[in-house]
């Protein structure tokens, strides 16, 4: 592919591209919607992502083009800056330019080739991948000097601030640090992280696509951060923390009667509760237990579907369809949800049969088919060798 995409960089911008990038996209193994309430959660980089190749020119304009998009955007440099234009892909890389700009930045004029093979709106990181490739490779461009954890923060304000999704850190930082067949442990308070390996032993890792078009996902993403925000104030008033996740169990049990608002406190019960299951989880993958690991998987899930409530029919008939599969560890939704993918952890030999039944129970039940891939566990964002330059 990075051969065709360098002709394919020919022939649109009438030269060779002389530098290549690719970031991956992510799965999250354990602890949802955690990122944002300070706690633990445990991701990993996939091998599907998105390929980035450039070139400077001498016009002071940013070109942007994808070959996963009609649209394209041909934009002078702006010392102030830019704001969100309509609702195309190209704001991301002009969010992460703004980002820079607004920092003290000076980048210079750039021709740019997207192609990527993250599903899009899957809900596997599509766009913290361009945000994070975009970054990386800008970064290294103009010199800024900038680390690579400060160019994750640099991308999530992309999301917060220039897209106005209010979301956490999670999705950049697995796409900026992923470490091939390792998962993360990482704190998103102290963003301090731990390499967990993930030795599947016997087991591979499904991800399966529900297929379905995303609706009001980002409206919803944001009221559950602002019901996060009021059960933590309320908590405050009666006990030290700064984060919903600062709480265990026993403390929420204690104090829980205070949230008056039903909803409210069922989202934060699964906020404090998931944050124990990533810990337990870690342990039970450190020790090779999958059957505990799966185990966790499945409350975590149905905490999604029942408290937090960001699942739906299309995931649940994934989920359920696996509980009544032995040869199933383990099944959850992975990131946002509202459609999206779910994640299952498979017996190796029996993943074809698990492939076939699935497509068929949830064909019964949905009306379209779900898309499943078996996934490998890769490496975070990198700087493509030369040699993939023609
Ligand atoms: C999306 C967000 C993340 C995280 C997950 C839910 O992927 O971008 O920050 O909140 O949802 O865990």
């Amino acid at each position: 592919m990075d051969n065709q995409l360098a002709e394919q960089f020919v022939r649109i911008f009438g030269r060779a591209h002389t530098k290549s990038y690719f970031a991956p996209g992510r799965v999250n193994l354990i602890g949802e919607h955690i990122d944002y309430n300070g706690g633990l959660v445990m991701p990993c980089a996939i091998t599907f992502g998105t390929y980035m190749l450039l070139a400077p020119n001498n016009e002071s304009v940013f070109r942007f083009r994808s070959l996963n998009f009609k649209e394209t955007l041909d934009i002078e440099i702006r010392p102030d800056g830019y704001t969100k234009m309509d609702k195309n892909w190209y704001n991301y890389p002009l969010g992460v330019i703004d980002r820079l700009i607004k920092a003290g930045h000076v980048p210079q004029g750039i021709d740019i080739l997207y192609w990527g093979n993250i599903p899009i709106g899957s809900g596997l990181s599509s766009s913290a991948s361009i945000e994070i490739v975009t970054a990386y490779a800008l970064n290294e461009l103009i010199g800024a000097g900038i680390s690579k954890l400060d160019l994750v923060k640099l991308a999530k304000d992309v999301e917060n601030i220039f897209i106005g999704l209010n979301s956490g850190i999670m999705d950049q930082f697995a796409v900026a640090f992923g470490q091939k067949d390792k998962a993360m442990q990482l704190n998103c308070d102290t963003l301090n992280y731990e390499v967990v390996d993930c030795n599947l032993d016997g087991y591979l890792l499904a991800i399966i696509n529900t297929n379905k078009v995303r609706a009001l996902a980002e409206s919803k993403y944001n009221e559950r951060v602002m019901e996060c925000n009021e059960a933590l104030n309320v908590l405050k008033s009666a006990h030290r923390m700064q984060y919903l996740c600062d709480m265990d169990t026993k403390d929420f049990a204690a104090h829980q009667h205070l949230i008056a608002n039903d909803i409210v406190r069922k989202r934060a019960k699964h906020v404090v509760e998931e944050n124990v299951r990533v810990k337990e989880a870690a342990k039970a993958l450190a020790a090779g237990n999958l059957t505990a690991f799966g185990r966790l998987m499945y409350a975590s899930h149905d905490s999604l579907r029942h408290l937090y409530e960001v699942s739906g029919i299309e995931l649940d008939t994934i989920v359920d369809y696996c509980i009544s599969n032995k040869h199933v560890a383990g099944a959850r939704m992975t990131g946002a949800g509202f459609g999206g993918c779910a994640i299952a952890l498979v017996q190796k030999e029996y993943f074809d049969s698990f492939s076939e039944e699935l497509i068929q129970y949830y064909q019964e039940r949905i009306g379209y088919t779900p898309t499943i891939y078996s996934s490998l566990i890769g490496d975070g964002v990198k700087a493509l060798p030369q040699t993939l330059l023609i």
